[in-house]
């Protein structure tokens, strides 16, 4: 498969940061094509812990290309950070790292905005406060600050202009906050072109000279199918698109560029933040789950929610993104725990509940006996437990993809192929 792409198939933290370490030895260049510092993908390499939100995970592996392609929004100061942390490390991104010229900037008053409008009362989403909601919003009202606005002063400041008359009004009026000051907006900009300058790239040509001359491409999804802005669990929900249609439009490439759909699945279910979540277990078995699976928030450090793995869901983000397979991760970490469920059904036909169909879901569970071995030293499906192999077996039954990977651990040599 010449392109690759890889997506979470629930409400995100799937573990496709290590799913990705894994390929992407593989390809050439590793894109981020939606999203922004709201993911935070986890790669634990000989037991070091990289934790990136922006950068894609390929850049873990020497000599190969990371794209944060146009799609996507950019924290220029959590860039950075990040990319301190990987020199620390010793690794080098001059020359490997691009950025989209037309990726949107997430600028001060998106993450003052965002915060405000969590902490105004009414409904919370529960978002991550990285100003990832006004950053898209401002794309689509035609009032954001690309990456090649940071270098036309001109075009930046007007822009800059007309976009603060609107905030001000918000932080004055609405929120009681400080107004925001061009001047100082300006001059914020300035000092990360300077900082950033070396790194854009015309992503639509990039990609389509990459792909036309056979070099090999991983598309590095965040977040997960049920944080659509569309088909997720609106209005809790992120505020970029999530799924597979992300690509050609977050990276200007044909629909047709993507040779393959992988599924990232974790086998059993979390979420942060507000918003349904129907297998939800707030007694002990959610709280086995959080332990075990250290199930706290890579960019929050938010305690996520935990409950068993749902299949309707499930087969729903496999149905919508047109995954062709599946990689499970964190099959380790329901070991031992005893029987096991999956949620088979909602007590109605379809996903979630919609105007013709208002009702809450009332999960109904297929039970699977557990597992007693300890899993994590796997190497091959042979290697796992019957009722283990049972587990995965459904999965792929109730899914409704195969699954191709299987990762027992959250090193890099904890995976395999299911073969
Ligand atoms: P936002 O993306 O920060 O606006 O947050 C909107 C919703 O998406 C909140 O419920 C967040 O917890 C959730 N969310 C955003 N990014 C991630 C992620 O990478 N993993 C899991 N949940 C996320």
């Amino acid at each position: 498969m010449k392109t690759l792409a890889l997506l979470g198939m629930q409400w995100g933290d799937e573990g496709k940061g290590k799913v990705i370490d894994h390929l992407a030895a593989q390809y050439d260049i590793t894109v981020r094509f939606q999203g922004g510092g709201n993911a935070g993908h986890t790669v634990v390499v000989d037991g070091r812990k990289h934790v990136l939100h922006h950068i894609p995970s390929s850049i873990l592996h020497e000599g190969k290309t990371a794209l944060i392609a146009d799609g996507t929004v950019l924290d220029v100061d959590t860039l950075f950070e990040e990319i301190g942390e990987l020199r620390k490390a010793g690794i080098e991104v001059t020359g490997r790292l691009l950025i989209g010229f037309g990726t949107h900037i997430v600028m001060p008053y998106h993450k003052e905005l965002d915060a405000a409008s969590e902490e105004s009362g009414g409904q919370k989403i529960g978002t991550t406060k990285r100003g990832i909601g006004p950053c898209y919003a401002d794309r689509k009202a035609r009032l954001g600050i690309r990456y090649m606005d940071l270098f036309d002063g001109k075009a930046l400041s007007e822009r800059l202009s007309k976009s603060l008359a609107e905030k001000n009004c918000l932080f004055k009026h609405l929120y009681g906050k400080p107004a925001v000051d061009h001047a100082a907006m300006l001059k914020i900009c300035e000092a990360w072109a300077s900082k950033i300058k070396g790194f854009g790239v015309d992503t639509h040509s990039f990609l389509i000279k990459a792909i036309s001359e056979s070099r090999t491409v991983l598309f590095e999804g965040a977040q997960g199918a049920m944080l659509d802005t569309d088909w997720g669990t609106y209005p809790f929900v992120t505020s970029s698109t999530t799924t597979a249609s992300a690509i050609p439009q977050g990276c200007g490439i044909p629909m047709k560029s993507v040779d393959h759909v992988m599924g990232v699945v974790k086998a059993y279910s979390t979420r942060v933040g507000s918003g349904p979540f129907p297998t939800e277990d707030t007694g002990e078995i959610g709280e086995l789950l959080r332990k075990r699976g250290g199930e706290y928030g890579a960019t929050t450090g938010r305690p996520r929610r935990c409950g068993w793995l749902d299949a309707v869901a499930g087969k729903y983000a496999v149905t919508v993104n047109g995954a062709d397979s599946l990689a499970i991760t964190k099959l380790d970490v329901l070991s031992g725990i005893g029987d096991l469920k999956v949620c088979v059904s909602y007590g109605f036909d379809g996903c979630f509940p919609d105007p013709r169909n208002p009702r809450e879901p009332k999960p109904s569970y297929k039970t699977f006996k557990g597992w007693k071995k300890d899993i994590s030293g796997a190497e091959k499906v042979s290697d796992l437990p019957a009722e283990c192999r049972t587990y995965v077996d459904a999965i792929e039954g109730l899914f409704g993809a195969r699954v191709s990977l299987i990762s027992v651990g959250p090193d890099r040599r904890q995976v395999f192929e299911k073969g």
